[in-house]
């Protein structure tokens, strides 16, 4: 059992919980003894894709570097958790025929709706965006296509981050991803 590693990718909306679930979910799989690398929108924004904007063209081209960097790390034995909003089925698609060339893609479709994704406003970004200082903002004037067969759908409304990391890992249990507790030796 030397390459266990997968992709599990997050899409969704910005607010909607991606990161915050990815934060929770990836404790528990180090526990697991798998080694586990996070790109996250926000920080590939910063590196991989500095430079790149909001348009689908730029949005296209950072999605196509996502899975390009997680196809490779999957197929060297480590887990990828991408959170990124990714709204483009497209792109999606790509992203799993390159990573299943070589191991698992889960995509959680995190899918709290667009209303409660603009009362979180953690960034202050949809208060902008509806007062038309962004453009191309994402489920208010750039369009968001919701997955359609993911391998999970998750509405956080409601809901802790750690009731919705657990839901996750169950649903990667199902699929027979997750390997046992590491137990600590004494
Ligand atoms: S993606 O569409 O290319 O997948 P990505 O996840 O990398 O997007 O980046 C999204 C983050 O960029 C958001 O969480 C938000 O902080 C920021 N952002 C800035 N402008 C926009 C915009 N026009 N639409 C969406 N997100 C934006």
């Amino acid at each position: 059992m030397s390459q266990r590693g997968f992709v599990l990718w997050f899409t969704g909306l910005s607010g909607a919980g991606k990161t915050t679930i990815a934060n929770n979910v990836e404790p528990e799989l180090e526990r697991r003894g798998l080694v586990v690398d996070h790109l996250d929108g926000d920080i590939v924004r910063t590196h991989l894709s500095k430079g790149l904007g909001f348009s689908k063209e730029d949005r296209d081209i950072n999605i196509a570097r996502i899975g390009w960097v997680a196809s490779r790390v999957a197929r060297a034995g480590a887990v990828v958790v991408v959170s990124a909003i990714s709204p483009y089925e497209e792109m999606r698609r790509h992203a799993r025929s390159l990573v299943e060339q070589h191991a698992p893609f889960v995509e959680i479709h995190v899918a709290t709706p667009l209303e409660e994704c603009a009362r979180r406003d953690p960034k202050g970004l949809y208060a902008a965006a509806f007062a038309g200082e962004i453009a191309e903002f994402t489920g208010v004037s750039a369009p968001y296509e919701e997955p359609l067969e993911p391998e999970l759908r998750l509405d956080t409304s409601g809901k802790t981050p750690t009731e919705s990391a657990a839901t996750v890992l169950e649903r990667l249990e199902e699929l027979n991803l997750l390997p046992p507790r590491v137990e600590a030796t004494s």
